[in-house]
């Protein structure tokens, strides 16, 4: 069988930041409370004319093809892991195809919240596994300025703008690449995160926008809880499945939508904080972007032969782990 090995990665973040000095002056909240509660101190806002998540997935998609040195034409899949796409319909995947030019792929968007960058990535690599194709783009993607309310400081203050990506293609060395995942779902986590309209449930109306129901809404302590359990299971049971002892992993990627879940985390797998890839304090929670702009961030950092094991956790619930040996 071949392994699906990672040969690029592209990330993009917007220009213009949002501080937590900004967000004082906007709803009643203060730097300290943000950092200390959160850890975030900026995150980035897509603005312009047009510009929605598809521009985000070209920027990456163009570097992603511009460090392997290979042309549109070449890629054959792409999957696009987003809660924000430009439109309900069309999916974000194929206007990012379309506006790339890559004439010979096909797509499709995967809607798994802040897991959909692990869902994405594994449902790549059963196609790349499987022989069926050579070259496939996995992005993780959100534009969560477009669906938060700016005036509840309980949400406004931790989501941002941004997303990476990266090229899949097969190795024969069994070695390498995404090795194993594991990924769960519990329905009954809606309750707690979850946009009210704009669904086939409550489609959007004068009265829904007026209730301020196109936004973000989350009951933060349930979820918190839930995403600390969530994620050190699934490692556990990961670590386990593979043979593998924490102290041997050398880069834990973890979902950045707390510094609190994240220290707590890695308390629980009594693993060191020096090894933990971390930019939530740049980005904020970028949803699906988090783990492939980790990977953006630190990928001058990474060695040929490290052990990595990304975990997130988020609407739906979802949750889940993936383990990579790093390939170049
Ligand atoms: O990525 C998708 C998954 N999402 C997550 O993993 C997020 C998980 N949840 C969280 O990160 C945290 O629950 C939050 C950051 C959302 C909230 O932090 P918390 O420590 O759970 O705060 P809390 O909701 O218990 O609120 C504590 C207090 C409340 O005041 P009272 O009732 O104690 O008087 C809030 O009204 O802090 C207040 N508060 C704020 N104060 C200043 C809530 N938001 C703010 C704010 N500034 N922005």
């Amino acid at each position: 069988m071949s392994r699906a090995v990672i040969t690029s990665i592209g990330g993009f973040v917007p220009d213009d930041i949002l501080s937590n000095q900004d967000l004082e002056k906007m709803v009643d909240t203060t730097d300290e409370w943000i950092t200390s509660r959160t850890g975030i101190k900026e995150r980035r806002i897509l603005k312009g004319e047009g510009k929605a998540t598809s521009y985000m997935g070209v920027q990456i998609v163009n570097e992603i093809l511009q460090k392997r040195g290979i042309t549109p034409d070449q890629i054959e899949m792409l999957i696009c892991a987003t809660v924000t796409g430009d439109m309900i319909f069309p999916d974000t995947a194929n206007t990012i195809l379309d506006k790339v030019g890559a004439k010979n792929a096909f797509g499709y968007d995967i809607n798994a919240a802040c897991s959909g960058f692990l869902f994405a990535l594994t449902t790549a690599t059963k196609f790349i596994e499987s022989g069926t194709f050579k070259k496939v783009i996995v992005l993780g993607i959100d534009m969560m300025s477009s669906i938060i309310d700016y005036k509840d400081r309980t949400t406004c203050i931790i989501f941002g703008d941004g997303g990476g990506g990266v090229l899949l293609e097969p190795s024969e060395d069994e070695g390498y690449g995404i090795i194993d995942s594991i990924l769960k779902a519990d329905g009954s986590g809606r309750a707690y995160l979850h946009m009210k309209a704009g669904g086939s449930l409550k489609p959007p109306s004068i009265d829904s926008v007026l209730a301020n129901e196109h936004y973000v809404y989350q009951d933060g302590k349930p979820v918190f809880k839930a995403a600390v359990t969530g994620m050190v299971s699934t490692i556990k049971e990961l670590l386990e499945r593979n043979k593998l002892d924490m102290e041997e992993i050398d880069w834990l990627v973890p979902h950045q939508a707390n510094m609190r879940i994240i220290n707590s985390v890695a308390e629980m797998l009594d693993f060191p904080k020096d090894k933990v890839m971390v930019n939530i304090h740049k980005f904020g929670n970028t949803t699906a972007g988090t783990l492939p702009l980790c990977l953006w961030d630190y990928e001058k950092r990474l060695k040929k032969g490290d052990k990595i094991i990304l975990s997130a956790f988020g609407g739906g619930f979802t949750w889940g782990s993936t383990y990579i040996v790093w390939n170049y």
